[in-house]
C-alpha cells in the first residue's frame, strides 16, 4: 500500500516537473524548426495521457449558468475531473470559471486547463448593432474594434474563446441567420472576416484581452433550400469557390484560431462529416493550423441525416477532421471503441488532441490557467462608459436611411412628436438575437433615448398603438429568452384609436416598427417577410391621418416593404442597433448624426424574387429593354420585375452626392502592373455627411460565365457640404481572379468594364484591357 502511494507520488511528481518544462520554455519561440512552436511541449504531454484523457480533450460540454459552489459536485465537475472535458461554454463570471479551471488544474490527474467558449456575436454587455447592420457601416476599422471591445469585456469575465465570426454569405432573407452575417457579398464578407479575427486575437493571443476566435458556420449554411433553417445545401463548386468560401478562407488567413463545421450537408455529406471539406480544403488547400469544432449537436445529428448510428457517425467525424464534439458526446461515448474495432486509428485521435493542446497553449493556459480571471477587471473592462459611447456612434453608423421625400428627416428639436409602435418603448427587442451577455433591463429604449437627447425641447407622446402582430402564437415563438413584447390585454381598436388621438396632436408621428428581435437569428425563418399585419393596419391608420410619418424600422433581415416604400415620407432602417440603440436612433433622427449605412443585402420586391443579389449572371436572355419591362422569352417574370426594391450598396443621406470625372491611368493593365481608377465625389447637398464610394468590375469575356457586376473595393470619406475629394482605388491583376472550371484561382486576359457609384447600380463606367 505504501508502496503504491510512493509510485503514484513519483509518477505525479513526473507529471507535474513535465508540465513546467513544458511551460518554462518560451512558447513564442519564432525559429522553431516545425510549423506549431509547441510541438515538442505538446508531445511530452500527449505521452502521458490515457486513451481516455485524450478523447476527453475533445469534448465540449454546455454547462449552462452554474451558482457558486455548484460545478465541483456536478455531473460535469466529476467528468473534468476523470479529464473528460476539453472545454466548457455557456459559462461567465471569474467567480464561476475560476471555480471549474480549478477542479481541471488542482483535481484531473494531467491538470491539463479547460477552454471557456461562448457566443460573444456582436459584443458582449456592450452589444453593437447585429451583424447584418455592423457591415452596413462599411467600416472595417470600426469593426475591428467592436471585436476588440468584445474581447476586451469577455476575457474580463473569464472567457477565452468565441464562436465569432459569423461569415455565411447569404442571399436568402427568409433565412432568419442573415441577420448574424454580413450580407450577401464575398468580398465585403472576407474584408469584414479578416477585421472580426484581428479583434478578438489582436496580434498577441498570450495577452489576457484577447481571445480565440472561430470562424463559422464552415461552410455554406447561408445557403439553405427554402430559407428553411437547417435544411439541405446544393451548390455547385464553382459557386461555391467564388462566392460562399472566400470570407472563410479570410478568416484563415487572418489566422483564426478555430473553425465550426456547419449543420448542412455539402455535395450530400454533412460538413461534420466531410473529409473533402474539413481536411482536404481546410488543411490541405488553406493551410489552416487551428482546431474544428462541430456545431451543437453535429455529430449527433447526421444520424438523421442518415449517415449512421452514434457510433459510426462520431467516427466519421473524426475521420474527417473535427476535433471537437460539441454537446453530443459521441466521441465521448463511442471513440473508445472504434479505435477497438479499428475504424478510428489512434493517430488521427492524437492529431486531434494534439490540435486542442496547442491551442491551449496558444492562449497561454498553460502559463497560467487563470489569465482570464483576474478578479477585478469586470468591474472596470464591462460595459464601461467608453465602450458604451462607442457603440452609440456604431449603432449610429449602421442605420440605413431607405426614403426620406422632402427632407422630412433631420427632424427637428422642437414641437410634439408621437412616438407610436410596440418597438417604442422595448427595451429587451434593442440588442438584437445572439447578444447572450447583454443585460436586456440596461438597453435603451427608443422612447427613453430620444427623451434623453431631446430634454424639455419639444414634447414626446407615447402610445403603443398594436401588439406584435394579431397572431399569438406567433408572438409566443418570436419573442423568446426574456425578449418579450408585453401583450397589451386592450382591443385592437383601442390600442389604434390611443395612437390616433395623440397623432392628432402631434406635428410628426414616429412610427416604431417592425420585427421583434426573436423573428430573426437561429430557428428563426420566415416565408412571409413582411411587417407583421397588425403593426401594418397601425401604420396606414397613422399615414391617413395627413401627419407627417418616419417609420423606423426594426429588422434582422431584409424585408418586403414595396408598400411602406409606396407610402410612408420617410424611412430610416435600424436593425437591432445593441444597447445603446434609443440613443443612436435619436442622434440620426434629429440629425446629429448623418446616416450612412449601406445595405449589404438586397431588400427584394416579393418573397418569389429569392434568391436576389446584385453579382448575379447575365444569362443567354437579358432584358433587352433598360427600363426593365416584361419581354416574352427573355429571363422575367410575368408579375414583377426584376429589379429589387433596393438594391445591394444603397443607403441614402441627409445630403447628397454627385460622381464625376471617372478617370483610369491607362486602358491597359499588364498581369504585373496595376490601373489606378479614380473618381471626383461632391458633396452637392446641404449636410457634411459620409459617403461609401464603391467600385465593382464587370468580366466582359470568360472561359467561364462571369458576373454582372463584383464589388472589387470600397471607401467611407468624409466631406463637408460643398466639398469635393478626388478618390483613388488601385485595381491588380488579384483582384480580376476568379475560379474557372478547373477550380484554379486565375485572371483571363481580355476587357473589363469598371463602375464606380454610390450603390450596386453604379453607372459611372470605363473599360481597360487585361493584357498578357
Ligand atoms: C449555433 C451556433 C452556436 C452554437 C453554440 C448553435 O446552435 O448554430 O452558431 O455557436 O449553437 O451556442
Amino acid at each position: 500500500m505504501k508502496n503504491l502511494s510512493k509510485i503514484k507520488f513519483i509518477a505525479y511528481s513526473l507529471i507535474v516537473m513535465v508540465l513546467q518544462s513544458c511551460v518554462s520554455e518560451n512558447a513564442n519561440t519564432k525559429n522553431a524548426a516545425t510549423n506549431n512552436p509547441f510541438e515538442a511541449k505538446v508531445d511530452s504531454i500527449l505521452k502521458l495521457m490515457t486513451l481516455e484523457e485524450k478523447i476527453g480533450q475533445l469534448n465540449l460540454p454546455s454547462v449552462g449558468q452554474f451558482t457558486t459552489g455548484q460545478a465541483t459536485n456536478s455531473d460535469i465537475g466529476g467528468k473534468i475531473e476523470k479529464g473528460l472535458v476539453g472545454g466548457l461554454f455557456n459559462i461567465k463570471t471569474v467567480e464561476k470559471i475560476k471555480e471549474v479551471q480549478k477542479i481541471a488544474v488542482e483535481k484531473s490527474r494531467l491538470k491539463i486547463p479547460l477552454l471557456f467558449g461562448m457566443d460573444v456575436i456582436h459584443g458582449y454587455e456592450t452589444t453593437f448593432p447585429i451583424p447584418l447592420g455592423l457591415s452596413c457601416s462599411w467600416d472595417m476599422e470600426m469593426i475591428e474594434k467592436t471585436a476588440r471591445i468584445a474581447a476586451t469585456e469577455a476575457s474580463a469575465d473569464g472567457i477565452n474563446w468565441t464562436f465569432s465570426p459569423m461569415v455565411d454569405i447569404s442571399r436568402d432573407p427568409r433565412w432568419g441567420r442573415v441577420s448574424e452575417g454580413s450580407g450577401e457579398d464575398a468580398f465585403l464578407g472576407s474584408q469584414i472576416a479578416k477585421a472580426m479575427v484581428k479583434g478578438y486575437q489582436g496580434d498577441d493571443l498570450t495577452s489576457n484581452k484577447t481571445i480565440m476566435a472561430c470562424v463559422k458556420h464552415f461552410a455554406l449554411y447561408g445557403a439553405p433550400d427554402a430559407g428553411r433553417d437547417y435544411n439541405t445545401v446544393d451548390m455547385s463548386k464553382i459557386r461555391m469557390y467564388n462566392e460562399y468560401l472566400p470570407p472563410y478562407k479570410a478568416a484563415v488567413d487572418a489566422g483564426v484560431g478555430s473553425v465550426m463545421a456547419s449543420f448542412n450537408e455539402i455535395d450530400g455529406i454533412p460538413a461534420t462529416g466531410n473529409r473533402w471539406l474539413l481536411t482536404s480544403l481546410l488543411r490541405n488547400d488553406w493551410g489552416f493550423k487551428g482546431f474544428v469544432v462541430t456545431d451543437y449537436t453535429g455529430i449527433n445529428e447526421m444520424t438523421d441525416h442518415g449517415m449512421g448510428d452514434l457510433q459510426q457517425v462520431s467516427a466519421l467525424a473524426l475521420n474527417a477532421g473535427v476535433d471537437m464534439d460539441m454537446v453530443g458526446e459521441g466521441f465521448l461515448s463511442t471513440l473508445k471503441k472504434s479505435v477497438e474495432e479499428g475504424t478510428v486509428k489512434i493517430a488521427d485521435i492524437d492529431a486531434a488532441v494534439k490540435r486542442m493542446l496547442t491551442a491551449k497553449y496558444k492562449l497561454g493556459l498553460f502559463n497560467d490557467p487563470f489569465k482570464y480571471c483576474d478578479d477585478n477587471r469586470a468591474k472596470t473592462d464591462i460595459f464601461t462608459k467608453e465602450n458604451r459611447t462607442f457603440a452609440r456612434t456604431v449603432a449610429a453608423e449602421s442605420m440605413v436611411l431607405l426614403k426620406n421625400d422632402n427632407q422630412l428627416l433631420p427632424l427637428k428639436k422642437s414641437g410634439t412628436i408621437a412616438l407610436i409602435g410596440p418597438l417604442a418603448n422595448s427595451k429587451q427587442n434593442m440588442p438584437g438575437t445572439w447578444s447572450v451577455a447583454t443585460k436586456l433591463d440596461k438597453a435603451i429604449s427608443v422612447l427613453d433615448g430620444m427623451t434623453s437627447v431631446i430634454g424639455n425641447q419639444a414634447t414626446i407622446l407615447y402610445a403603443k398603438g398594436s401588439n406584435l402582430d394579431y397572431d399569438l402564437e406567433f408572438e409566443k415563438h418570436a419573442t423568446m429568452f426574456g425578449r418579450e413584447i408585453k401583450r397589451d390585454g386592450r382591443t385592437d381598436k383601442q390600442l389604434i384609436d390611443e395612437a390616433l388621438g395623440i397623432a392628432s396632436k402631434a406635428d410628426v408621428v414616429v412610427a416604431a416598427l417592425g420585427e421583434s428581435s426573436e423573428m430573426s437569428g437561429e430557428s428563426s425563418s420566415r416565408s412571409n417577410i413582411q411587417i407583421p399585419q397588425a403593426q401594418k393596419d397601425l401604420l396606414n391608420a397613422l399615414l391617413k391621418t395627413g401627419k407627417p410619418v418616419v417609420l423606423v424600422l426594426f429588422t434582422g433581415r431584409p424585408l418586403v416593404i414595396v408598400e411602406e416604400n409606396a407610402n410612408v415620407p420617410a424611412i430610416l432602417n435600424v436593425w437591432f442597433p445593441g444597447s445603446e440603440a434609443g440613443l443612436a436612433i435619436s442622434d440620426v433622427l434629429f440629425g446629429d448624426v448623418n446616416p450612412s449605412g449601406k445595405l449589404t443585402a438586397t431588400f427584394p420586391m416579393n418573397v418569389g424574387q429569392i434568391p436576389i443579389f446584385y453579382s448575379h449572371k447575365n444569362t443567354g436572355r437579358p432584358l433587352a429593354n433598360t427600363e426593365g419591362k416584361f419581354e416574352k422569352f427573355r429571363s422575367n417574370y410575368l408579375d414583377v420585375r426584376n429589379e429589387p426594391l433596393f438594391p445591394f450598396g444603397f443607403g441614402l443621406s441627409y445630403t447628397t452626392f454627385h460622381y464625376g470625372n471617372l478617370q483610369l491611368s491607362s486602358p491597359k493593365m499588364d498581369a504585373k502592373g496595376s490601373m489606378k481608377v479614380s473618381v471626383e465625389v461632391t458633396n452637392s447637398g446641404n449636410f457634411d455627411g459620409k459617403e461609401v464610394v464603391q467600385l465593382y468590375v464587370r468580366d466582359l469575356v470568360g472561359s467561364v460565365t462571369r458576373p454582372v457586376k463584383e464589388l472589387k473595393g470600397f471607401q467611407k470619406i468624409e466631406l463637408k457640404k460643398g466639398e469635393t475629394k478626388t478618390v483613388t482605388f488601385t485595381l491588380t491583376e488579384t483582384d480580376l481572379k476568379f475560379y474557372n472550371s478547373n477550380l484554379d484561382f486565375v485572371a483571363e486576359p481580355g476587357m473589363f468594364q469598371v463602375f464606380v457609384g454610390t450603390d450596386s447600380n453604379a453607372k459611372l463606367m470605363k473599360s481597360f484591357e487585361l493584357t498578357k
